[in-house]
């Protein structure tokens, strides 16, 4: 079960208290601390969250700066409770703009975490789907069979592992089940757009600093009413067709 969370709705919540945007994105580090070890709890195998887009790069300096210091105390304070709690760490997202210092931070954070079995946490930073596509597209091919010259190489598999390379994945994480968005909006803003392919959406009106283990119940029991087709037909008809195809061949 991988659940992927976007955090939304930190500025709102701040707003509507007469607090800066800074505090709501404080609140939001808290509630991601408590949604975190619920997953760890419940049984989830992966959580991914969307902590800054590579588009967050636009937002006001002192904003940026901001979330970047969040998310390195949020690292430096997590590695024993991830630890503890059987919690890999991984950061996705590209490097190469982050600064040397959090990089060389999550570089520990991931190793120092890396036996965890338990829950796969993973933090989207400087994260773009499309931007990560367009860089797995350029990575080498490195199936074992021959790619065609026209067209490269079109395995889906093969390009699934590209993408993750491009993106730091340091463990396999599978396909999106769940993608949940809270803070009411309801688009996708460039978040695992090639994993979240069959992912069953869960919008909710709740501000981020106000998600809570009983909003991450009530969506997982959102997600367990919806029936997972893949394409294919509903499990009703599909017994119907079955009995239909013996009345012929009979
Ligand atoms: C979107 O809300 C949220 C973000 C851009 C940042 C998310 C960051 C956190 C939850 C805290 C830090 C994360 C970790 C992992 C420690 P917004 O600011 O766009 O809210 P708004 O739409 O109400 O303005």
């Amino acid at each position: 079960m991988h659940i992927a969370i976007i955090m939304d709705g930190n500025g709102r919540w701040a707003e509507q208290r007469g607090l800066n945007r800074m505090a709501g994105h404080k609140a939001g580090a808290r509630a991601v601390r408590r949604v975190v070890e619920h997953a760890a709890r419940t049984g989830i195998d992966c959580l991914t969250l969307y902590a800054f887009s590579s588009d967050n790069w636009s937002r006001p300096r002192e904003e940026v700066k901001h979330l970047m210091r969040l998310l390195k105390r949020y690292l430096l304070s997590e590695i024993s409770r991830c630890i503890e709690n059987g919690i890999r760490l991984n950061v996705i997202g590209r490097r190469d703009r982050l600064n040397p210092e959090i990089v060389s931070i999550i570089e520990q954070a991931e190793s120092l975490t890396a036996a965890g079995s338990r829950l796969l946490l993973r933090v989207a930073v400087d994260y773009s789907a499309r931007d990560a596509m367009a860089r797995a597209a350029h990575e080498p091919c490195r199936c074992a069979g021959e790619p065609s010259a026209q067209t490269g190489c079109t395995d889906r598999d093969c390009f699934g592992r590209r993408l993750a390379a491009a993106i730091h994945a340091t463990a396999p994480a599978g396909d999106v089940d769940l993608l949940i968005r809270s803070g009411g909006e309801r688009r996708l803003s460039d978040f695992l757009l090639w994993e979240s392919a069959y992912a069953e959406l869960v919008f909710v009106n709740t501000f981020w600093p106000d998600f809570d283990e009983l909003a991450l119940d009530a969506a997982l029991n959102e997600f367990r009413r919806r029936e997972r087709r893949f394409g294919g037909l509903p499990q009703e008809r599909k017994r119907n067709q079955r009995f239909a195809g013996q009345d012929a061949i009979v």
